[in-house]
């Protein structure tokens, strides 16, 4: 893989479920991931999409008096909708439904029961109706044949199967985790992984045959794929790995294998142990990392169905008309649950961090800065002097904090880089405090001194508006256009080089974040 491409995936989203901050939230972290490494100039896939099939769907269908296709295209339209409204530039929006990838699917369960990797046998255990999923008499007796997620009783269940034969991939992914101690961050979930590993590895049943949504098992059509399969399949499916040579998507190829496959943490054993299997079976490659992030909660309180209390599109609609949304952007990237501990959802944390950040130190730079350099400088960049004003080197101070950004971001620490972008302009509020241009602005004779401090302002907020623009993409387009910076060069370090807004570049004041009155109670509340 040319090292200039990069991929990166978000979960499919059920179709069976509206969009919430759940979804808002992984898919976002994955564009500012996405937008930041497009700016570094490469060449970035990415991925995220609906996952339309399964009992609960069918289900779900009748309820409504709909088929479920068209329960599916319903629900899924929202959710692209969703994409869009938040402003997420995500390549390609895939449908488990679309016949691209039920072809491919196809095609990829036969290569499996040929290589008997697949293969027909018969299960007695316990069913999971709720999560289509089968349970065997020891799992079951340990949750005491009831299901841990819908609290429902577990069904006695006997039946012919086409099992997957991940027992065989033991040792492989035994190695797997050895070998690339990265393969699954962070590391407290690589660690819960690791045990149940020890416990050994069951053979998985891979086709249903109690309902038909769903995608038929080649040359057994009573029988239709598990759901999970079928999603798993849908990251290379997307790309054209299951179709033919000299297709129409062959091109897209090339992005495989995933940089990041970023998930939510309650279905990393999918992604962390089945998929990979599923791809050495295969013989295609494995992601370089599955990144597996904790839950948003709120208010101190799990989201749940039941409780009704899931931050939901209408209260994140709320938000970005109260704040924008950059800034719901930038409180999901730097308050995220992107570590192995939950994140609270909470209101005035929201405010205080849109207030703090935003309003305080990154907006408020920009405008004093800008205000000053039309007041003080016809409103042209200044020209810097010699003088020694404080004891920083400007130029090796930024670039340390976009090395810092860059490596951050490299490893998926999107708060670690934003924290040292922040770090710039927060030491440009400082510089301004301490040494007063306003003040000195008063006396003719200090103007060299002003200009030299004003312009040493503006480069350092332009490094850090660069650093932050796949964040806030839309703050740092109004900053680029009242600073005549032009648009993003597609190479983010040179742009970032301390001298890049040359003296006499036209600066006109800006005012990126009004200052929000309390926003008041959650929606609902
Ligand atoms: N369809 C499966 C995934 C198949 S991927 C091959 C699925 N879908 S889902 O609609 O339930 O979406 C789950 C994902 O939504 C989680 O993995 C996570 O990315 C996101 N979130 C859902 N609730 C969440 C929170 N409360 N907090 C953060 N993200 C969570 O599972």
């Amino acid at each position: 893989m040319p090292t200039d491409r990069r991929c990166i995936t978000t979960p499919i989203y059920y179709v069976n479920d509206r969009p919430h901050i759940g979804h808002v939230y992984t898919t976002t972290i994955c564009d500012v991931w996405a937008r930041f490494e497009r700016l570094l100039g490469r060449d970035v896939f990415f991925l995220t999409g609906t996952d339309e099939h399964g009992q609960k769907v069918e289900q779900s269908a009748q309820e409504r008096g709909l088929s479920p296709m068209a329960f599916a295209d319903e629900i899924s339209a929202e959710f692209r909708k969703t994409m869009e409204l938040f402003n997420l530039t995500n390549d390609e929006f895939i449908r488990t439904t679309d016949p691209q990838h039920e072809q491919q699917v196809q095609s990829f369960v036969k290569r499996l029961m040929e290589s008997g990797d697949v293969y027909l046998g018969t299960f007695e255990g316990w069913y999971d109706a709720g999560q289509e999923e089968y349970w065997t008499e020891t799992k079951a007796k340990e949750v005491d044949y009831t299901s841990p997620i819908s609290g429902k009783p577990l069904e006695r269940a006997a039946q012919d199967n086409y099992y997957f034969k991940l027992s065989a991939f033991q040792n492989r992914i035994e190695a797997l985790f050895a070998e690339h101690p990265t393969f699954v961050r962070p590391e407290a979930r690589r660690n819960e992984i690791l045990g149940r590993l020890r416990e050994g590895l069951l053979d998985v049943p891979i086709s249903r045959t109690n309902f038909t949504w769903g995608i038929p098992v080649p040359g057994n059509e009573e029988h239709v794929i598990y759901v999970w399969i079928d999603a798993l399949f849908n990251y290379i499916t997307a790309l054209g790995l299951g179709e033919p040579d000299g297709d129409r998507a062959g091109d897209r190829r090339d992005y495989w294998p995933a940089t990041y496959q970023v998930i939510g943490k309650e279905i990393l054993w999918f992604h962390a142990v089945i998929w990979p299997a599923l791809l050495m079976a295969l013989g295609l490659p494995l992601p370089h990392c599955v990144y597996a992030h904790s839950f948003w909660i709120s208010e101190g309180k799990k989201m749940s169905k039941s409780l009704g209390n899931f931050i939901d599109l209408e209260q994140l609609q709320h938000y970005m008309d109260t704040y924008g949304l950059d800034a719901l952007r930038y409180f999901l990237a730097m308050q995220g649950p992107l570590g192995a501990t939950d994140s609270d959802f909470l209101r005035a944390q929201f405010h205080e961090t849109y207030t703090t950040d935003l309003v305080n130190t990154l907006g408020n730079c920009a405008s004093r800065t800008s205000a000053m350099i039309g007041k003080y400088c016809r409103g042209f960049m200044p020209a810097d002097s010699d003088a020694e004003i404080d004891d920083l080197d400007w130029a090796s101070f930024c670039n340390e904090q976009v090395a810092i950004t860059i490596a951050a971001m490299e490893r998926f620490d999107l708060s670690g880089a934003i924290g040292a972008a922040m770090t710039i302009v927060r030491r440009v509020d400082a510089f301004i405090n301490d040494t007063a241009p306003f003040k000195l602005a008063k006396d003719e004779s200090n103007a060299p001194l002003v200009s030299a401090i004003l312009h040493r302002c503006t480069e350092a907020v332009r490094i850090a508006a660069c650093l932050l623009e796949a964040v806030i993409p839309q703050k740092i387009a109004e900053l680029r256009s009242a600073w005549t910076l032009g648009d993003p060069s597609g190479d983010l370090t040179t742009e970032c080089r301390w001298g890049g807004c040359k003296p006499g570049t036209p600066i006109a004041k800006v005012a990126l974040f009004p200052r929000v009155d309390d926003a008041g109670p959650h929606l609902g509340t």
